[in-house]
């Protein structure tokens, strides 16, 4: 251990220490399987309440704690966005249909420690658009995670994630970003899914935050509904998003919310 961990940087990140590595691996890990159970109770038929009563139910079946209830006033234990829903969608009525495709999102407090992840489900069978914008998504995540390094910056991960998109003529979102995380659910920095290599704080290991990049098949733009929770593409177009939260290592990147059950799971070596 140095002088360098357990620090906060010029831009307000903190670096935490190797073995605080364990306890964001735990959180990750009950938030993926808490993803891993819902899974098959998404089909055509089921409500997305439905499906966040399951989740409320696991929380506590874990003994562990929701981070989103009670948080600035929301009062689920997890965002369910469908379709044209960006993010932030609230659980209720809604009836799942054929061709739907959803993003359930659920952060988990273990020990004190943050666990904050998002997968995309498919109601039935899906739209061919829908299964590519869902495979592209994924595979941004993925790309902006490769980036990950001490050395690198966060605009290298944002730029890995947004030449991707593009180039599959898709958008990225820019009115919501990844965050810090550790023992509170929003720290600094904002992880931008966009931008210029090279721009930005250098990560170090030891830093923990999200990547989440929401990706649009039509145009980047969003809107807030009355509700002031859910966001939707202005232009009603698809959007699809994923998650995982994550920490610097000396070589590259922990991933805490990984799940071999994820059917994009994959290993590197
Ligand atoms: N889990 C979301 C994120 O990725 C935040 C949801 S806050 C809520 O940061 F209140 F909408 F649940
Ligand atoms: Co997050
Ligand atoms: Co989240």
């Amino acid at each position: 251990m140095n002088e360098l961990r357990g620090r906060i940087t010029k831009d307000g990140i903190r670096i935490y220490e190797d073995a605080d590595f364990a306890g964001m691996r735990a959180a990750g890990q009950v938030a993926a399987e808490i993803l891993d159970a819902v899974a098959p109770l998404v089909k055509p038929g089921a409500t997305t309440a439905e499906l966040d009563a399951f989740i409320t139910a696991e929380v506590t079946r874990r003994g562990v704690i929701s981070a989103t209830i009670g948080y600035k006033g929301y009062q689920h234990a997890s965002c369910i966005s469908v379709n044209h829903v960006v993010c932030h969608g609230i659980p209720g009525g809604k009836v799942l249909a054929d061709g739907d495709i959803l993003n359930i999102d659920v952060t988990v407090i273990v020990d004190g420690w943050y666990g904050d992840t998002s997968r995309m489900f498919a109601a039935g069978t899906l739209p061919r658009k829908a299964e590519r914008l869902i495979e592209v998504t994924h595979e941004a995540l993925m790309r902006g995670i490769a980036a990950v390094k001490p050395g690198n910056t966060f605009g290298d991960i944002g730029f890995a994630i947004q030449a991707y998109v593009e180039a599959n003529r898709m958008s990225v979102v820019r009115d919501f970003c990844g965050h810090g995380l550790g023992r509170v659910f929003h720290a600094p920095p904002n992880v931008l899914h966009y931008g210029r290599a090279g721009s930005g704080p250098v990560l170090e290991e030891g830093m923990f935050f999200t990547i989440e990049p929401m990706v649009n098949l039509g145009r980047p733009e969003t809107k807030v509904l009355a509700d002031d929770w859910t966001a939707v593409t202005r232009d009603k177009s698809l959007s699809a998003q994923y998650e995982h939260s994550i920490g610097v290592t000396a070589t590259g990147c922990e991933i805490f919310t990984l799940s071999p059950a994820d059917k994009f799971f994959r290993t590197w070596e």
